[in-house]
């Protein structure tokens, strides 16, 4: 079923349970996805960032969210089409357009009132077209400076708990991407993240919205299952799930050289999934449908 967040979210925040959010850059990882909700019985959110090389073109964009609704649609478990760090008002509009089921508008690195503004404008547009809505208060940066190649991804900055009230107030967003200790891609030497709980507990008593938790990677099991019953309803997971599927790739190809090279991607997506599914039982997601 082709779904809007809300229709996901709510329902994971009031039962305290999670639901991947999966970085989705090609077709197969849609399809691995989905697959890996409809063995799991879970929900699935399918992430889709417009910097994606491979959605240079408006046409691009067209045919591969024609296909990512097609799947969703065909499927028996709640399957939403997310929008992921929508840069301004105009690329979530493009996004709106093209068949996105929920939109995230990301103005985190930019001064509050800013931030409060863009988000307030795009919350506007995106709810007369029914479409739901994702934010970030405090800024999730990258884990390891090294990766920090685009120039949002310079510091991270912790959400400031007085202003979580407000901020969803004035803009009526419908779902807080937090920070509190998580950032984006691999940490360096795999140092597991300091989660401030005591933050998240704050902020969760502070407006009943669904939370999310931005760079699920490298966060630790432990972390991830405690942050999903104290309010977080949506953690983003990309690295993580790319290093499975090299790994599997790259023992697929030594196992069996000849055939190694055709299945190759087939390796990949296996490995891609079988992370997903992971996941869903780390998150409570499993059997939620
Ligand atoms: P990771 O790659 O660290 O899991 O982060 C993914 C993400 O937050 C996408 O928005």
């Amino acid at each position: 079923m082709l779904v809007k967040m809300d229709e996901i979210l709510v329902k994971a925040r009031r039962e305290g349970y999670g639901v991947i959010a999966v970085s989705c850059f090609s077709l197969e990882l849609i399809g691995a996805s989905i697959a890996a909700a409809e063995k799991k019985n879970s929900p699935v959110i399918l992430n889709i960032n417009l910097k994606y090389e491979f959605l240079d073109s408006d046409q691009d964009l067209e045919l591969f969210l024609y296909m990512a609704r097609q799947r969703a649609m065909r499927s028996n478990v709640p399957v939403a089409v997310n929008l992921d760090h929508g840069a301004d008002y105009e690329a979530v509009m493009k996004a709106i357009s093209h068949g996105f089921t929920s939109v995230m508008i990301d103005a985190s690195a930019r001064p509050y009132e800013e931030n409060v503004a863009v988000t307030r404008e795009v919350v506007r547009a995106a709810h007369a077209a029914g479409l739901p809505v994702e934010a970030e208060l405090g800024c999730v940066g990258m884990a390891d400076a090294s990766f920090r190649l685009e120039t949002k991804y310079t510091e991270s900055a912790k959400t400031d708990p007085g202003l979580v009230k407000d901020f969803v107030d004035r803009t009526g967003v419908d779902f807080l991407a937090v920070s509190i200790g998580n950032a984006h891609g691999p940490y360096a030497k795999n140092i597991v993240p300091h989660i401030d709980f005591r933050l998240l507990e704050e902020i969760g008593k502070a407006v009943p919205i669904p939370l999310v938790l931005h760079g699920g990677s490298g966060t630790g099991d432990d972390n991830l299952s405690r942050a999903c019953r104290m309010g977080i309803s949506k953690i983003n997971v990309g690295t993580d799930l790319m290093e499975l599927a090299v790994r599997k790739a790259q023992k697929g190809y030594e196992e069996n050289q000849n055939m190694g090279r055709v299945r190759y991607l087939n390796h990949y997506v296996a490995g891609y999934q079988e992370g997903v599914e992971y996941y869903m039982d780390v998150f409570g997601s499993s059997g939620k449908v």
